[in-house]
């Protein structure tokens, strides 16, 4: 067993897809005739595609019968994948590579922890994916966040026992996955909507070298 392993989440952490998720979203609510606000939108952080359409049905109060449940789900991955089309590195989110390359000099196991279905791709798009050792995203769980399967399963991949992993997140639903997991949780993002994480930074730029010494030590 390794001593320590860091794992990321993707979306809102890695790079700054939350707002195309939430215009996805907010386009099929406003065909479906209702408004989807920001604030609904916090929800539907580090929640699968299917969870996130039971929740904005629930809020338009809108019944859906299979076959228009499964072709919603198809249409707003098919809004987002246009959001995300031409994506490249300069909608990293400040720092990460930063982040990322010390942790890589450093040889500590890095993965990837996220509920997407278009995790792999993203990574691509952005040149990151060469840094992760291990990628466990929404293809391969059958529970999504707050479970920890996502998490667990990253740490059993890079042979490091869960209390000896840390995890960056940004929804509320993956810190508490993380915590389920036994992990160190790290709040990316606002620190009291993340309040149940161990540590919170607004962003990387605020993490140096000397905090990553000691989670790593
Ligand atoms: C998470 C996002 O990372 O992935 C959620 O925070 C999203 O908002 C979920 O619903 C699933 O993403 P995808 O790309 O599989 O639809
Ligand atoms: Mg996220």
């Amino acid at each position: 067993m390794k001593q320590t392993g860091f794992i990321f989440d993707l979306d809102g952490v890695i790079v700054d897809t939350a707002k195309y998720h939430y215009l996805a979203w907010k386009k099929l609510a406003n065909e479906l005739g209702f408004e989807f606000t920001h604030e609904q939108n916090e929800l539907f952080k580090g929640v699968s595609r299917k969870r996130c359409l039971e929740i904005l049905l629930e809020i338009g109060k809108v019944k859906a019968t299979q076959i228009q449940f499964d072709q919603w789900m198809i249409e707003k991955n098919e809004d987002y994948l246009e959001y995300i089309k031409h994506m490249d590195a300069s909608e990293i989110l400040p720092d990460v590579p930063k982040v990322l390359k010390y942790l890589k000099d450093k040889n500590i196991p890095i993965a990837l922890g996220s509920a997407s279905k278009n995790a792999q791709p993203i990574l691509e798009k952005v040149d990151l994916l060469s840094y992760f050792d291990v990628i466990v995203d929404g293809n391969n769980v059958t529970k999504a966040k707050p479970d920890p399967e996502v998490f667990l399963m990253a740490a059993e991949q890079l042979g490091v026992k869960p209390e000896k992993c840390i995890v960056f997140e940004d929804a509320v639903a993956g810190i508490e996955a993380a915590n389920a997991a036994k992990m160190i949780s790290i709040g990316i993002g606002d620190a009291e909507i993340l309040a149940a994480a161990k540590y919170n930074f607004s962003d990387f730029t605020q993490i140096d070298v000397s905090f990553l010494n000691t989670l790593i030590s």
